[in-house]
């Protein structure tokens, strides 16, 4: 197959800093290697709008058969998106949405649902002084967004707890530190912190730890990676009460962008399961996503093992069109 033959996907990512997106880099080129067919490119915007901008219409320009987009943001990536669509390239929007509905498709964990899923978990477990705080993510981002949507209605409808402080982060553990310390020296009273995603939840730990509060508070976080440092693990060894698994969805995203191609009927809003993890089912979810990975890499060493079958076939047979000339 000739370069110029494949079915050109173009992935905009939002950035590659932490292990949530390496892992949905990972996944997406994992499924991209499975098919021969496919050629997928992967622009990485550094956490740049004006960058994220022009990757995709770099896309656009090199008439790609597909594009798969994680906008840093909803608002300022839109017009990009709509431009994709009227030049005839399907754009699936995965992870953060953009502000419109004109895009081909959406995939994603239910951010509101994954807000709600935190609140109850609070609600049910309290048993101090009901008083939260929340780390937000990055503003203008839509997981952001909705996570607090679906969090603050849950906690409105009851009584006994109370969001008494909002930190907005920006997705990364250093943007909770100073703003948490001084909210913590003067209400040492707090029951809960939840944190949109992990990491930011370490970082709040952390800083509990620093004045002696992180046996008192009780942390909840968001992704649920499987990986050092990643959520389960910190569910397991106690550093946070619980985390709810926000899929990265990077082998999914290649299906789709292929059933996209290949004009398949689709839905527009494609929905990843979500589940709470805390110390009654971290070692199980953790196992059973080690014994994936362990599937996975057998899966790759016998497609290593039928490449080299397949240039050793193709030397011989270059060798058996030589000879014959003799
Ligand atoms: C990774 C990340 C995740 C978070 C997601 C939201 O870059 O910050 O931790 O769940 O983005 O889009």
């Amino acid at each position: 197959q000739k370069q110029g033959d494949k079915i050109k996907i173009g992935f905009s990512q939002a950035m590659t800093t932490d292990d949530w997106r390496k892992q949905m880099n990972n996944s997406i080129k994992i499924e991209a290697s499975l098919r021969p067919e496919v050629d997928l490119r992967i622009s990485d915007a550094n956490n740049n709008i004006e960058k994220q901008i022009a990757d995709i219409e770099k896309f656009i320009s090199n008439k790609v058969d597909v594009i798969i987009v994680s906008p840093i943001q909803s608002k300022p990536l839109t017009a990009v998106v709509e431009k994709s669509i009227k030049a005839g390239i399907p754009v699936l929007v995965v992870d953060r949405k953009i502000d419109s509905e004109n895009y081909t498709a959406y995939l994603g964990a239910d951010n509101i649902e994954i807000g709600r899923i935190a609140a109850r978990y609070i609600v049910t477990h309290s048993k101090g002084s009901g008083k939260i705080i929340e780390i937000t993510g990055a503003n203008g981002s839509s997981p952001a967004y909705e996570r607090s949507l679906g969090f603050d209605q849950v906690i409105n409808e009851n009584i006994r707890c109370k969001v008494v402080n909002t930190i907005h982060g920006d997705w990364e553990g250093e943007s909770v530190k100073a703003p948490l310390k001084a909210i913590l020296l003067q209400n040492p009273d707090i029951e809960y912190i939840f944190a949109h995603n992990d990491r930011m939840a370490l970082s709040a730990w952390e800083t509990a730890k620093t004045i002696g509060l992180e046996k008192k508070i009780k942390f909840l976080g968001v992704d649920g990676l499987n990986s050092v440092n990643g959520g389960i693990e910190l569910v397991k060894n106690g550093v946070l009460d619980g985390t709810i698994l926000y899929p990265t969805g990077g082998n999914e995203a290649l299906k789709l962008a292929l059933k996209m191609y290949n004009k398949e009927p689709i839905s527009k809003n494609n929905i990843l399961n979500t589940i709470i993890i805390d110390r009654n089912n971290a070692e199980i979810i953790g196992n059973q996503m080690d014994k994936v990975n362990q599937q996975q890499a057998v899966i790759e060493s016998q497609q290593g093992a039928i490449k080299i079958q397949e240039s050793e076939y193709a030397s011989q047979n270059n060798l058996v069109r030589l000879l014959s000339f003799f």
